[in-house]
């Protein structure tokens, strides 16, 4: 198949890419390049990866392409705070906007990458993906609003899917520091102590990022009335665990002690998450990674490449890098590049 990648230059796409040309697609690219230059190990140029928003794409842009894989977001909760228009700008009206296009040009699929973000504040019971969402913050809320919307295009001609991922770990060239399996990793390898933000009781769901490739290739590649208008949580059972657990596993791995931040503000997204559907519908579906292997995975990458904590710290931190960008003057307020 001939698949548009957008958001290909960030954290999963950097992953993504080459895990779908390995499998035998032809990949096209298409991001703003926030992250260009912070490469955390070589980044694949050997693509035609084209750079531009999402919200400027035209039909005549997306021609030709047997599916979309739509990756490119403001992919967190802070970014998401400081500016809450800009967040639904992107994900929710420009991954809608894109979902027109892609259905205009005659593009049969559209992947969607969601979140388990839009369960949110879910209680003590497994969300599937038939439950209610309880998004606690604009991001969440971004990706529930571009779900409906995507949804009222589906039609026999054009299917989209939702795959909620789980917060996910592991190495890329485009590391992102701001996730929580990452981030513990990187306090322990560059300060010596596994710095916990919250008290660490939350329940998260989480996955590493070639089983998300794994997701999508399986997402791409099954039969269309398999996938049409479906949500898939994505991430396995065994991996749904609380944040101390996760603490606790990089102090043993790495020998770091675990300590609480000052002010450690309580974390509001707590849930449990079923992905039995996945597993189900999808038997292409086979999660090949557990949190104790990302974390060697990731300890491993960090130490062999000298990992600092000031870069750590700055570089590899969405918020950080937005910011720097804004007061550069290369990104409006609604992150446009100017
Ligand atoms: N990483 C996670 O834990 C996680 C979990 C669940 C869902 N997701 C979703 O997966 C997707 C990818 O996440 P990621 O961690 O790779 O994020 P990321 O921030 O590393 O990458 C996002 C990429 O999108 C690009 N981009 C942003 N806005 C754009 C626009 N308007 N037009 C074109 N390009 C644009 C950026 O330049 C960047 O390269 C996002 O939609 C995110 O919400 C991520």
């Amino acid at each position: 198949m001939k698949v548009l990648v957008t958001g290909d230059r960030g954290y999963i796409g950097a992953v993504l890419v080459p895990f779908l040309r390995a499998a035998g697609h032809e990949v096209v690219g298409l991001d703003a390049g926030w992250y260009d230059g912070c490469d955390f190990g070589p980044f694949t140029t050997d693509y035609e990866s084209r750079t531009g928003d999402i919200r400027d794409q035209t039909p005549a842009d997306l021609a030709g392409f047997d599916a979309v894989v739509n990756l490119a977001a403001i992919s967190n909760d802070p970014v998401g705070h400081l500016n809450p228009e800009a967040t639904y700008a992107v994900n929710a009206h420009g991954a809608v906007h894109l979902a027109e296009v892609a259905k205009a040009a005659g593009v049969p699929r559209y992947l969607f990458s969601s979140s388990c973000s839009l369960y949110g504040a879910a209680g003590d019971a497994p969300v599937t993906e038939e439950s209610e969402f309880n998004p606690v913050t604009p991001y969440g809320e971004s990706k529930v609003i571009a779900e409906q919307l995507i949804g009222k295009l589906a039609d026999d001609d054009f299917s989209p899917s939702y795959l909620r991922n789980a917060t996910a770990y592991g190495s890329s060239p485009r590391l992102r520091a701001d996730i929580v399996v990452n981030n513990l990793t990187g306090t322990a390898i560059t300060r010596g102590e596994v710095r916990l933000q919250s008290d660490g009781s939350p329940w998260r769901p989480l996955v590493h990022i070639e089983d998300i490739s794994r997701a999508f290739l399986s997402v791409l590649e099954a039969d269309r009335d398999v996938v049409h208008d479906q949500a898939f949580n994505v991430g396995r059972d065994e991996d749904v665990v609380q944040i101390r657990t996760i603490a606790e596993g990089v102090a043993e791995k790495t020998g770091a002690p675990v300590t609480f931040a000052e002010g450690a503000s309580p974390d509001k997204r707590d849930y449990r998450v079923d992905f039995g559907k996945i597993g189900r519908l999808l038997p292409a579906y086979a999660p090949a990674w557990t949190v104790p292997l990302g974390i060697d995975e990731l300890a491993r990458d960090m130490r062999d490449r000298r990992l600092s904590a000031t870069e750590f710290e700055h570089t590899f931190v969405r918020l950080d890098r937005i910011t720097y960008l804004q007061r550069a003057g290369r990104l409006d307020e609604l992150l446009r590049l100017v």
